[in-house]
């Protein structure tokens, strides 16, 4: 019913090529001039009046065109509140079962949930885990594959050096989190392997692949093509930088970056911040409160742990 001249100067791509706009213009003006002389009439209106609101309209639709083109702030306001309840209740169980890991049960239970939001809003892309150290999250990232990606359509990229942390750098120091120490978290392929069977999750060998090695030498080659959550878990800054360097560009419109050590180490933190602003990201940086009493650090540090986005445009 839209006059294509009105919204905003976006001609939609079907009016285009060999068609004359503006005749084509002119027959879309009468038709919906006619349209609304038929409604008036039909509601029995006593006068004809100019029908002010559909410039008003016209304009709100082509505003709505731009955003959705990725023009302009995009709002991605997905949160976990809008999970079914069934999908609350396994990312509650996830979170309560017993993995080996490091990672406290409040940012398991949020893998969970973010893990579970982008399958069952059919985002598309597989998952990756930066850091897996002895699997504990990678475990919960394939088990809500099995569960919600019941086709197996989707792949687990494990990547770790299972040699631990490399040195720390500059940049990683000099703040009030933690710093990291060369060959911190050092734990064996086989190790995490084995941790991951114990699990006995549907479809595992079609659906994990370990990436062994320095995240500088193994990310930017893997052939990943698309992803819907991304999980880093590498700690220090480089290692951070690294993943979202070779990474970012592959998540896909809605899907999820996670940042687990981004309210715990200082290199992490500065990364991610750092990329943000390069990449002109401003979608909301969530960030997720935790218990005080979890870590001696000072308040201000303590506040909150793992952070998480969702990648524009929505
Ligand atoms: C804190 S642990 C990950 C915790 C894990 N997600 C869990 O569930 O317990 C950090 C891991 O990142 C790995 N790592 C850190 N930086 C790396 C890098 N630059 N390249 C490869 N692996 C790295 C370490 O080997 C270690 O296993
Ligand atoms: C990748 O990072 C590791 C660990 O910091 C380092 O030893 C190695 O030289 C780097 N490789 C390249 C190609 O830069
Ligand atoms: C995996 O399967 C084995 C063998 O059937 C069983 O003993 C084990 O309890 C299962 N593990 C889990 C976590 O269900």
């Amino acid at each position: 019913m839209l006059s294509p001249t009105n919204a905003g100067g976006q001609r939609p791509a079907v009016f285009g090529g060999a068609l004359g706009s503006g005749a084509l213009s002119i027959a879309l003006q009468a038709v919906t001039a006619a349209m609304v002389l038929m409604l008036l009439l039909a509601s029995g209106a006593p006068s004809l009046q100019r029908p002010t609101s559909i410039g008003r309209d016209t304009a709100d639709v082509a505003a709505a065109r731009q955003r959705a083109a990725g023009a302009g702030a995009s709002p991605c306001t997905w949160t976990p509140y809008l999970l079914p309840p069934e999908a609350h209740q396994w990312a509650l169980g996830a979170a309560r079962e017993k993995v080996v890991t490091l990672v406290h049960p409040m940012r398991r239970h949020l893998t969970a949930q973010l893990a579970a939001g982008v399958l069952l809003q059919g985002i598309d892309g597989d998952f990756v885990e930066t850091g897996v150290f002895t699997g504990g999250t990678s475990i919960i990232m394939l088990q809500a594959l099995e569960k919600y990606d019941p086709w197996q359509t989707r792949r687990h990229w494990a990547a770790d050096s299972f040699q631990g942390l490399p040195p720390p750098e500059d940049e990683d120091r000099g703040g009030i989190l933690a710093e990291g120490k060369p060959g911190q978290f050092t734990i064996g392929r086989e190790v995490f392997l084995a941790n991951v069977r114990k699990w006995n999750i549907t479809g595992l060998d079609a659906r994990l692949r370990i990436l062994e090695g320095w995240f500088n030498e193994t990310l930017p080659g893997a052939p990943i093509h698309s992803i819907s959550f991304l999980r880093l878990d590498g700690d220090l800054y480089a290692s951070t930088m690294d993943a979202l360097e070779a990474l970012y560009d592959k998540v896909s419109p809605g899907g999820i970056v996670y940042v687990d050590d981004y309210g715990s180490f200082t290199g992490c933190r500065r990364a991610v911040d750092e990329f943000r602003q390069r990449r002109g990201i401003t979608g909301p940086l969530m960030l997720q409160g935790m218990p005080d009493q979890l870590f001696n650090e000072p308040p201000a540090a303590a506040k909150w742990e793992a952070a998480w986005w969702v990648k524009g445009p929505c």
